[in-house]
């Protein structure tokens, strides 16, 4: 007989152990938010209720990671963690060498050290901060490839976080000398946390093959990636999805990748890749600041905790109920009348800031203004990325960002569906009040990343 679907797509886990909860009053995180210089990244932990600043580092690890956590072996060399962590690494990325980092950014810093520099230039279809800052820091070029359709919010495409192919190669042809490898970020998260095809990710095989250049996936979110490849585009339905992230994974030279996001891990991350000798390079760099290659700033139980959960984060039942949860808070800001990015990426709500306070110029940092709002209004912390984010150049001068958005990052397996009901209503209520908003100036800043510690106040 047939099983008939249920149309409620629940939580594919019960809740195993719990963490407590702080309520707070609005007086108290209004003084807070102000005490914070209006950076939510200055905020007190506790003083959050509902904490979407992120999904990375951020979800609740398993039963049987937690098991590895016991299970793990410290050795400094050779450790049987280590060899568990690089087999299921491999299994899905089946690249040569797999360098073990304490987190995504490490792995970028060891691998622009060794191709970046003056003169060089980096594409991308969109770099996450952390990757852009490593490459300029280098003295290189970040440069941003997305299709146009990435850059509006309210146009839907199934795979906005492509490359635009055509800018590609067009880079390539005037400027391929200066070009040490291209990069595709999976899922897109600067962009709206937008899946790219594999079609795309083909395309750009194939000129990065006639310019002879190799091919780096920064691959965070490589799992909800291939959720949207198997349920969006043609061909992949009857696919599995570690077939398919080995699809994407072949068609590349190396990764840099954050064990925070999909892994299911609350650190860790790795740098993978084919190229013996440049595999060198990053082993010897590797050495002077993370550690001996076999563990690499990570402990054996943080390498068996990624293990465990690369095999979970595969998991089909866990990556539809993953993809809904996100969506489900989309769909309702959307009823709602809040101007959100669509379609819904894999791990976060993008509410589109520019559009809903359209009254705040960008240099008036009206994501940021948004940001300070839902706090305030019911403890939800957000993460601005827009013109604060992006709009400081390396030359100290400043334009606005591409678009203004707030990201509702959704830690993995973390909070249940009255937590997301409860902040619906948060936002709403801020977006009926909308227009009163103020704007936001900097009051300090750093010359780099500042959207860590600058420090604001409310417009006149
Ligand atoms: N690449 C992407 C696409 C990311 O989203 C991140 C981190 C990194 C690289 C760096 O990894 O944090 O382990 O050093 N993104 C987090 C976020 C911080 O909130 O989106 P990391």
């Amino acid at each position: 007989m047939k099983e008939e679907p249920f149309r409620t797509i629940i939580e594919p886990f019960r809740i195993h152990s719990v963490e407590p909860m702080r309520l707070t009053t609005r007086v108290a995180r209004t003084e807070a938010l102000a005490a914070a210089g209006y950076n939510l990244f200055e905020l007190r932990a506790e003083d959050v209720l509902i904490d979407l600043l992120t999904d990375s580092g951020t979800g609740a690890m398993s039963a049987e990671q937690w098991a590895g956590i016991q299970r793990g072996n410290e050795a400094y060399a050779g450790s049987p963690s280590f060899l568990r962590f690089a087999e299921a690494v491999t299994g899905l990325f089946p690249f040569r060498h797999v360098l073990p980092t304490h987190q995504g950014r490490a792995a970028e810093k060891i691998l622009f050290t060794a191709v970046g520099g003056p003169g060089r230039v980096v594409p991308n279809n969109t770099h996450f901060d952390t990757t852009r800052a490593n490459i300029e820091f280098t003295g290189a070029m970040a440069a941003d490839l997305p299709i146009p359709e990435g850059l509006q919010p309210s146009l839907r495409h199934p795979f906005k976080g492509n490359m635009d192919v055509g800018a590609l190669e067009r880079l390539l042809s005037e400027r391929a000398d200066a070009v040490p490898l291209v990069m595709i970020t999976v899922t897109n998260n600067s962009g709206g946390g937008q899946p790219v095809s594999m079609a795309n990710i083909r395309a750009v095989r194939g000129i990065c093959d006639h310019f002879g250049k190799p091919l780096f996936l920064d691959a965070c979110r490589f799992a909800e990636n291939a959720w949207f490849i198997k349920t969006g585009e043609p061909g992949y339905s009857g696919a599995s999805v570690s077939d398919i992230v080995r699809e994407m994974a072949s068609l590349a030279d190396g990764m840099t990748m954050s064990a925070k996001k999909d892994p299911l891990a609350n650190i860790g991350g790795w740098l993978a890749l084919n190229d013996d000798s440049l595999a060198d390079r990053c082993r010897n760099l590797e050495i002077l600041t993370e550690g001996f290659p076999t563990y690499g700033g990570l402990a054996g139980r943080d390498l068996e905790a990624i293990a465990q959960g690369l095999d979970e984060c595969v998991d089909h039942d866990y990556l539809r109920y993953r993809v809904r949860s996100v969506a489900y808070l989309g769909e309702a800001l959307e009823s709602a009348g809040v101007p959100v990015v669509v379609p819904f990426g894999g791990h976060a709500v993008f509410i589109d800031a520019r559009a809903m306070l359209a009254h705040i110029g960008p240099l008036r940092y009206p994501g940021q203004a948004l940001a300070c709002a839902l706090y305030e209004e019911g403890g939800v912390r957000s993460c601005e990325i827009g013109t604060v984010m992006f709009g400081l150049h390396p030359d100290g001068t400043e334009t606005p960002a591409p678009m203004d958005l707030v990201r509702l990052a959704i830690p993995r397996r973390t909070y249940t569906q009255s937590h997301i009901d409860y902040v619906i209503e948060v936002v709403t209520r801020v977006a009926k009040r909308a227009p009163e908003l103020p704007g936001m100036r900097i009051v300090s800043q750093p010359s780099q990343l500042r959207h860590f510690t600058a420090r604001f106040a409310p417009a006149a």
